[in-house]
């Protein structure tokens, strides 16, 4: 199936709720109508792209002026398994937690710390989706997908992925060129727990014994005490990356602040919680007009409802300027802004 519209409002299609328009709007739910719909109409090589999917990640300042492609293929299979683990195929237009969700009832473990975020199967793999100590790279084991430039479909193995925090190949090289199509997932039949990240084992072990399920259930309750759900409150999760930063820097900053959250990096770096250094400059739970800063997380910035990308923009700039006088970080937009 397909569907093409033109001058098409954007609004329901990212999770900040930011009414914008697209010029030229083409939704597809099979690989087939995605390449006659690209054979037919030559014009769409002069067009800007903009690859959607769930939008749970997009701050659109502006109206988009070119064609958006918006990938919603279905289906969910296994596609291959030994006694140990087991290989299912995702579409990339399946809902991600309702597919963990699906995984946890059918006890193929690994996913479940990565419950409740927002957004569809295709992007996981793109922005590396992470949450309480397990990233998605862990798991993928092939992304398969369209490449505009050669017009062909083909299959990328996990280690060709250049899988980094919240990065991969597709924000960079394949930028705007290749669409998922489908992610295939390689899983645990036998649990693996991943704990050490903040109160989650307690939440844990508060609902018995040690299941995946209770992961879940355990992942599901802090999210929804910290994090806003995008269908009551706009907003696209954290706004901004955590910053890595050199030891020295954290070295001073740890002096003057001994209470600042700081977890070892790669290369001797270290990370930093942008969340604390935003409410430390005074934002957490700020508001003007309709955008804000969400009173919970710092890291996440939130539409009350008709705030404007333009708003919300200048929101996370003035964010964005105050962390750096303050401690001499720059944060670094995890959102893609548009
Ligand atoms: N913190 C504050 N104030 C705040 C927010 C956080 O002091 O307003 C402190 C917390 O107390 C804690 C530390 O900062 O010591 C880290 O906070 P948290 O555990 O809430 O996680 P985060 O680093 O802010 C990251 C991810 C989230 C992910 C959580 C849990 C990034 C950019 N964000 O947030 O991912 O859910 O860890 O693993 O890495 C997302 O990417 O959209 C997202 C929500």
């Amino acid at each position: 199936m397909i569907r093409f519209f033109e001058d098409f409002s954007l609004k329901n299609y990212n999770t900040f709720g930011v009414d914008a328009r697209a010029r030229f709007f083409f939704e597809f739910t099979e690989l087939d109508d995605l390449t006659e719909f690209l054979q037919q109409n030559t014009s769409w090589k002069e067009e800007r792209l903009l690859l959607l999917g769930g939008g749970s990640n997009l701050l659109l300042v502006n109206d988009f002026d070119g064609l958006v492609i918006h990938p919603n293929v279905p289906g969910v299979q296994v596609v291959r398994e030994n006694r140990n683990q087991v290989w299912v195929e995702v579409g990339a237009g399946e809902d991600w937690d309702r597919f963990v969700d699906y995984c946890v009832k059918a006890e193929f473990y690994g996913l479940e710390n990565l419950s409740l975020i927002p957004g569809n199967v295709g992007a996981a793999p793109v922005q590396n989706i992470g949450a309480y100590g397990v990233e998605v790279k862990d798991y993928v084991d092939t992304v398969n997908g369209f490449d505009l430039d050669t017009m062909t479909n083909y299959s990328i193995p996990a280690e060709q992925c250049q899988f980094a925090y919240r990065d991969s190949i597709f924000k960079n090289e394949l930028k705007n060129r290749f669409i998922v199509t489908s992610v295939i997932f390689r899983l645990e039949k036998f649990p693996e727990f991943k704990l050490d990240y903040g109160s989650l084992k307690a939440e844990v072990e508060k609902r018995g014994e040690l299941h995946p399920q209770h992961v879940r259930d355990a992942v599901v309750a802090i999210r929804q005490s910290k994090l806003p759900d995008p269908s009551e409150l706009g907003n696209a999760g954290s706004f901004f990356k955590n910053p890595v930063v050199a030891a020295e820097l954290a070295e001073k900053l740890k002096a003057a602040y001994p209470e600042m959250p700081a977890y070892p990096a790669d290369a001797g770096r270290i990370k930093l919680a942008a969340g604390w250094l935003i409410e430390q400059c005074g934002w957490k739970g700020f508001r003007d007009g309709d955008a804000g800063v969400h009173q919970h997380q710092a890291l996440v910035l939130v539409n009350y409802g008709s705030a404007t990308g333009q708003e919300l923009f200048q929101l996370s700039e003035k964010v964005k300027a105050s962390v750096a006088e303050k401690f001499g970080v720059e944060l670094e937009a995890e959102a893609n802004i548009l």
